[in-house]
C-alpha cells in the first residue's frame, strides 16, 4: 500500500518517506527490465523518490530502465548531485587529481549530462554533492536561479555540508530562489553519530527542511559486524528487535534514525525488494527513549553523562 508523500521543506517539494538510493546500481547486475521492475515495485510500496549522482554513473543505467516505461518519470521525484570530479573523468589529463568543482559552468555541464543519461528534461532536486573549498556562492546561486527559471531543476539542496557552508549558500540562494536549500544529505547511522553533535540536524530544523540520511546501515557493515564496536551495536539492536518482536535488525536501525526530531528521510541502498519491505516496517515501530539511548550507548561505548 503506497505511503503518502511528505514535504521535505516548508517551501519544498513532496517526497517519499524513504528514498531509493542508486549509488550501487552498476553492481546489481540487473537488466533494464529487472531495474524497471525494482523501481516499479518500490513505487508500489510508496517509494517514489530516487537518489542518483553524476559521479555514481548511475543515471544512464537508470535511464535505460525508465525508457522502457515513459509514464514512470512523472511518478518519480529524481534527486541527483553534481560537483565531484574524480580522476579520469572527462577531459582531464594524467596529472589530474580527484577534486570538487561547484562553478556555474561545471553545474551546467553536469546537469546536462544527468538529464541526458536519465532521459528527462528536469531534475526534481539537485544537490551539491560535497562542499567545494573554492565554492563561489554568488556564482553558484545565480546559476541555480537561472536553471530553476529555465525549468531544468525544480529545487536545490546540498550534501555533506557543515552548518557554515550551508548557511553561506542558503543566504545567497534565498535572494533569488525563495525556497532556498531544501535538504542537506548527510551520513547518519548507529555507526556514524557525528550529526548528533555538529549542529547539522538542528540547522535543518531552523531552516524548516529535512535531512536525507545516507548509509544508515553503514553500507551493510552494521549487519555483518567486523569489530567489537560493531558487535556491541549489533547485540543492542538484537535485544531491541526482540522487544518489538521484529526479526530484522535493519527495521530497528531505520526506526532509530527516524526517531530524530528533524524528521529525516532515510536513503535505502539495497537492491533487494524484500529488504526494502523490511526497512519500511520501521514506520510502525516507535522506540522508547530508553531503547534509543541503549543503541546510542552501544555505539559510543559509554553511558550518557
Ligand atoms: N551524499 C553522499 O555523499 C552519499 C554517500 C553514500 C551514499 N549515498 C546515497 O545513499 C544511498 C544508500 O547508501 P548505502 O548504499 O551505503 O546504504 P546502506 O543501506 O547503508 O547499505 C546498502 C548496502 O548494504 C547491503 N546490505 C547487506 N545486508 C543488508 C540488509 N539486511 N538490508 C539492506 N541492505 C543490506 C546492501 O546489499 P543488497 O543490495 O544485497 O541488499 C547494499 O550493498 C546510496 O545508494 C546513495 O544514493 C549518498
Amino acid at each position: 500500500m503506497p505511503t503518502s508523500l511528505t514535504p521535505i521543506a516548508a517551501q519544498g517539494p513532496k517526497v517519499s518517506r524513504f528514498i531509493a538510493g542508486y549509488w550501487r546500481v552498476n553492481q546489481w547486475n540487473k537488466t533494464p527490465q529487472e531495474l524497471l521492475r525494482f523501481a516499479s515495485e518500490c513505487l508500489e510500496l510508496g517509494i517514489s523518490t530516487v537518489d542518483h549522482a553524476m559521479v555514481y554513473r548511475s543515471e544512464a543505467t537508470f535511464g535505460k530502465a525508465l525508457a522502457l516505461d515513459p509514464g514512470l518519470r512523472s511518478q518519480l521525484q529524481i534527486v541527483t548531485k553534481f560537483g565531484i570530479k574524480p580522476m579520469g573523468f572527462g577531459e582531464l589529463g594524467a596529472q589530474a587529481v580527484n577534486h570538487y568543482d561547484s562553478s556555474g559552468a561545471a553545474l551546467i555541464q553536469s546537469l546536462d549530462a544527468s538529464l541526458q543519461g536519465l532521459g528527462t528534461d528536469y531534475i526534481d532536486i539537485l544537490l551539491v554533492h560535497r562542499p567545494d573549498y573554492l565554492m563561489d556562492v554568488r556564482e553558484l546561486a545565480a546559476t541555480m536561479a537561472t536553471l530553476r527559471a529555465e525549468g531544468k531543476v525544480r529545487y536545490f539542496g546540498v550534501s555533506n555540508f557543515n552548518t557554515h557552508q550551508f548557511e553561506v549558500l542558503q543566504r545567497e540562494l534565498r535572494q533569488n530562489v525563495p525556497a532556498g536549500l531544501v535538504t542537506n544529505q548527510i551520513e547518519f547511522s548507529p555507526l556514524h553519530l557525528t550529526p548528533l553533535e555538529d549542529g547539522t540536524l538542528e540547522q535543518c530544523q531552523l531552516n524548516d527542511c529535512r535531512p536525507m540520511l545516507w548509509s544508515c546501515l553503514g553500507g551493510g557493515n552494521l549487519l555483518a559486524p567486523a569489530s567489537e564496536r560493531h558487535q556491541r551495536i549489533h547485540n543492542a539492536l538484537r535485544v531491541v528487535a526482540d522487544e518489538h518482536a521484529v526479526a530484522a535488525l535493519e527495521t530497528i536501525v531505520y526506526a532509530w534514525v527516524r526517531a530524530l526530531p528533524c524528521a529525516p528521510l532515510p536513503l535505502l541502498g539495497t537492491s533487494n525488494i524484500e529488504r526494502v519491505k523490511t526497512a519500511l516496517a520501521a514506520e510502525k515501530i516507535q522506540l522508547t527513549r530508553e531503547q534509543w539511548y541503549r543503541i546510542w550507548e552501544a555505539s559510543t561505548g559509554h553511558p550518557v553523562p
